[in-house]
């Protein structure tokens, strides 16, 4: 079984010209994750922010820190993201080859490890990895922007995931991230997914119904 939910508001959708406050009202409204969006323009087709600005934010909440890395290469920025105050950093399988090492390096630096996986990549690239990773991030948009619709075939691959976790019966947060919205929520839940990740659903409306996006989503 899946465990509690958890909602990780993703700060591509807050203002970011006042993202220190941002961040801090969305960890008040009942944030459990703040989820950080890093682009490269190269990996993906968008920029964001990097490993200064995760350090700017990091006095502003006492929240876990899950950083999305969406960029390649990647191992040449993980200990900058690692000592910026990053929890949990989550790669890309698709960003290199070598990514069990990259793994191991964010686990030598004590840091929790994610991968994540885009729509079109299969689900057993996981099989060699699956003792190493704290968290399994479905990507149920193509990476790049808020905004998009949820890709229903994300759902089976959210099932397949959640049976090879209980399988091997192992302690790894599913994260399911893209369209996560009031429509698309329960699926996700219902499919085995306990982390979701919400910008446009978290942070519509304004700072005053932070935590009503929230709660709704959590469905309670
Ligand atoms: C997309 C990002 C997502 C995105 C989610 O590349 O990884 O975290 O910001 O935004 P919504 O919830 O608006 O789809
Ligand atoms: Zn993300």
């Amino acid at each position: 079984m899946a465990n509690t939910i958890k909602i990780a508001p993703s700060i591509l959708s807050a203002d970011f010209a006042r993202l220190g406050e941002e961040v801090a009202a969305i960890s008040k409204a009942g944030a459990d994750y703040i989820h950080v969006d890093v682009m490269d323009g190269h990996f993906v087709p968008n920029i964001t922010i990097g490993p200064d600005v995760v350090k700017a934010l990091r006095p502003h909440s006492d929240k876990i820190f899950d950083v999305h890395l969406m960029i390649s290469p990647v191992d040449p920025y993980i200990e900058a993201f690692a000592n910026a105050g990053a929890d949990i950093i989550t790669i890309h399988a698709e960003a290199t080859p070598h990514f069990h090492r990259t793994l191991q390096l964010i686990k030598s630096l004590g840091k929790k490890a994610g991968i994540s996986l885009n729509p079109g990549t299969p689900i057993s690239v996981l099989e060699n990895v699956m003792d190493m990773v704290d968290l399994i991030l479905v990507m149920s948009v193509n990476p790049g922007f808020g905004g998009q619709k949820f890709i229903p075939a994300s759902l089976d691959k959210i099932k397949s995931i959640r049976a090879m976790i209980e399988k091997e019966g192992r302690d790894i947060d599913l994260q399911v991230d893209g369209g996560i919205n009031m429509e698309t929520v329960q699926g996700a839940i219902d499919a085995g997914a306990d982390v979701l990740v919400a910008g446009t659903a978290t942070f519509v409306g304004g700072e005053s119904k932070y935590a009503e996006n929230i709660t709704a989503l959590r469905g309670r």
